[in-house]
């Protein structure tokens, strides 16, 4: 990525810096493939929430996938349709569900028969009937990070195969609630397509069952999930949403009438952000030396959290490489965004990107040690 140094110079960092280009790009081509499909994309918000992203992703028609009473109210907030609002979440408050019915949104991912129960109740005081999807554990391994996988027996999410039958004659019995369709997300950051051939084999057992239960099913939400290459931004600014959408085409089983719906987060945002940083110290130790720079992991917590990989570079910098610890300046060890890094050489003042952070970066910032959140610069 070709970084404007020029107008970094005198900007305050650390600092989120979005490429809208790359967005447009990436944001145009999902549109397009899904469109040849004729599959529908909700952007999973919880991924990055930035105003201006949001902008985007609305200019492009696409829906929206929410996991909390305020992220709806920012969809909401933010001109999206109502009527492309999705809602999940294993525990949503009363207050969160009340907001949801009375915006009229499109669909709630309902976890648990309890969870039914309540939105039936507060959807008959307020006089409505709430479409609902099941979401459904398909206990269906996602080969990925233990901490963002989703669709496990273990995992706390939706609802266990052996209670389908009964969620389901659950939904049919309660009058303000209409059951329309069945939801499922395995997990995050996948880069194998047989784990969503895997859900779509289990997704096409379902729908059989659904079909001879005589349960009208019009709605089959896989989750997103897609992964992307932290490892080549350059090369790989976006992953591939053809051959993506094409395993679904390709091995899912629909009656007429069904729609497949996605919930994509990473895969749309996480290329188009860097964090960038300057260097404040290089500190040499006996055996190894430290970068430590004024981004912290309340700035981009994954690295800490998840030991998540983030390319990381040198942008003011073409001296010869050396290698670096690069660390932030919170009071945790674990403030440590990569070990052993190979850095154009550095010195205090330097500017660093820290790449592939559109996603679940700004997002999960905090303000541990007082320190302020990082503020958001854009490419245009
Ligand atoms: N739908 C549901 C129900 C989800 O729980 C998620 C993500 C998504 C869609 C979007 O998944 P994506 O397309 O972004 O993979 N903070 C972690 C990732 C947590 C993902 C949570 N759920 C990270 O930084 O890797």
């Amino acid at each position: 990525m070709n970084f404007p140094i020029d107008k970094f110079a005198h900007t305050q960092t650390p600092f989120y810096f979005y490429d809208i280009e790359l967005l447009r790009q990436t944001l145009g081509e999902v549109s397009h493939m899904a469109e040849h499909y004729d599959f529908a994309v909700h952007f999973a918000v919880k991924a990055n929430a930035n105003p201006r992203i949001l902008d985007e992703v609305r200019s492009y028609g696409l829906g929206i996938d929410c996991v909390s009473g305020n992220e709806v109210r920012a969809a909401l907030e933010h001109g999206f349709d109502p009527k492309k609002i999705v809602y999940a979440g294993v525990g949503k408050a009363d207050w969160e569900i009340n907001l949801a019915l009375d915006a009229d949104i499109e669909c709630f991912n309902v976890e648990s028969i309890p969870e039914m129960e309540v939105i039936n109740e507060l959807a008959m005081a307020k006089g409505k009937v709430a479409d609902i999807a099941l979401r459904i554990n398909p206990n269906v391994d996602a080969h990925t990070h233990q901490y963002i996988t989703t669709g496990l027996e273990e995992n706390k999410f939706g609802i266990g195969l052996w209670e389908v039958e009964a969620a389901a004659a659950k939904a049919r019995e309660l009058s303000n609630i209409n059951l329309v369709g069945v939801h499922f997300h395995i997990g995050s950051q996948i880069t194998d397509m047989g784990a969503f051939q895997a859900l779509c084999t289990r997704i096409n057992g379902l729908l059989r069952w659904f079909e001879e239960q005589k349960y009208l099913i019009s709605v089959v939400n896989v989750g997103g999930g897609l992964g992307i290459d932290y490892e080549h931004p350059d090369e790989v600014p976006m992953p591939d949403f053809k051959a993506y959408f094409e395993t679904f085409a390709k091995h899912l089983e629909l009656r007429d009438g069904q729609k497949v719906h996605f919930e994509l987060g990473r895969s749309l945002v996480a290329q188009c952000g860097s964090l960038i940083t300057r260097v404040l110290y290089v500190k040499k130790g006996q055996k190894k030396q430290f970068a430590i720079v004024d981004a912290g992991m309340n700035d981009l917590i994954r690295p800490a959290l998840y030991h998540a990989y983030h390319k990381i570079e040198n942008i003011s910098s073409s001296a010869p490489v050396e290698k670096y610890d690069v660390v932030g300046p919170v009071c945790e060890s674990s403030d440590c965004f990569g070990k052993e890094v190979v850095l154009a050489g550095a010195k205090r003042g330097d500017l660093i990107a820290i790449r592939s952070a559109g996603a679940y970066g700004e997002v999960m910032s905090s303000r541990y040690n007082l320190r302020p959140f990082a503020e958001s610069r854009f490419s245009e």
